[in-house]
């Protein structure tokens, strides 16, 4: 919600005990989002089938629908029979000062998900992508990967503000791959006391964001790879871009494309969220998206993925 004065004007420094304010907005807009569903949006688009793990409410059914619609398989979802999904509600004013609300709701319930059940009825899954939850759930399900040898993704973004060091070395050890962008990078070596070495022996490779100067993949066994982000952007609003990156990043792996690449069409499917507001609004042909990728990064990169996208 947009509220067009100044929440400051409101408020009464030596009243705030007795606080009690209501803003006249002018302005509701309802987005879709969350780190799963933005993720599992963008690898559905791209023609993946990615199988959504989470918990939801009652109130999930459009939302399914859509995510359905688009490709991603929602069958295994836990619905909590007493909580609504959760959601952050927002108001700012004109001077871009916010007062927001996270409800995580029935997300707290994902912890009672395992993952077994649905590895038996979906098969073997190529990743396990353990994004920000429910911090229980989190770790149960990081330990079941790291018990039952699936390859695992750790991605543990806004959580990473809540949780101790115990708690991050949990869920980092033994990833295939851990994705953060550089800000987060950081809050995991002060929060660990793990130095960026010391993160690398952990886990395979280290995939870190840089925002408008593009990703920088790492590891003990790994060339350091380098890509810049996709040309020509208007940055519009950013929410969902790193969930974005994940998506195509993810989606090319699953093409068994190189690491160069895939990092190259997270670029551009990053490109197409910050260009939109909203993290699942954009739209693309095939052709439109391959165009992109060989203005960016050249005609071999358009052709290796032209094979794949549907
Ligand atoms: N201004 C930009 N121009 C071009 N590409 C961008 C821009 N900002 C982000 N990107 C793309 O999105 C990717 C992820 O961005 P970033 O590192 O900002 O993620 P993030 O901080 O996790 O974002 P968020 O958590 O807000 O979704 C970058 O690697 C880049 O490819
Ligand atoms: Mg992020």
């Amino acid at each position: 919600m947009t509220f067009e004065g100044k929440f400051s004007d409101s408020l009464v420094v030596d009243q705030l005990d007795k606080l009690s304010v209501s803003f006249l907005v002018n302005d509701l807009e309802v987005r879709r989002g969350g780190c799963a569903g933005n993720i599992s949006f963008g690898l559905g688009v791209l023609g993946l089938n990615p199988v959504l793990v989470g918990a939801v409410g009652e109130d999930f059914a459009d939302y399914r629908s859509w995510l359905e619609r688009h490709g991603v398989n929602c069958d295994h979802i836990h619905v909590s029979p007493t909580k609504h999904t959760a959601r952050f509600v927002c108001t700012n004013d004109e001077t871009m000062a916010q007062i927001a609300s996270f409800y995580p709701g029935a997300m707290s319930e994902s912890r009672e998900i395992e993952l077994k059940p649905i590895v038996d009825a979906e098969g073997d899954p190529a990743y396990v992508l353990i994004g920000p939850d429910d911090p229980e759930g989190m770790l149960r399900h990081t330990e079941e990967c790291r018990q039952r040898g699936y390859k695992f993704v750790a991605d543990p973004s806004q959580q990473l503000a809540f949780g101790d060091g115990d708690l991050i070395r949990q869920l980092i050890d033994g990833a295939d791959i851990l994705i953060t962008n550089e800000y987060e990078s950081h809050v995991i070596e002060k929060k660990t006391g793990w130095t960026s070495d010391d993160v690398q022996k952990r886990v395979r490779l280290q995939v870190t964001t840089l925002g408008a100067d593009g990703v920088r993949i790492e590891g003990t066994d790994q060339e350091l790879i380098e890509v810049p982000a996709c040309k020509d952007v208007t940055p519009v609003e950013p929410t969902g871009v790193g969930d974005a990156f994940r998506a195509g990043f993810l989606a090319a792996l699953g093409w068994e494309l190189s690491l160069e690449r895939a990092a190259q069409v997270g670029c551009v499917l990053a490109a197409y969220v910050v260009e939109t507001v909203g993290p699942q609004e954009y739209t693309f042909t095939p052709a439109e998206f391959l165009d992109r990728l060989r203005g960016s990064y050249g005609d071999e990169a358009a052709d290796e993925v032209g094979a794949h996208i549907k």
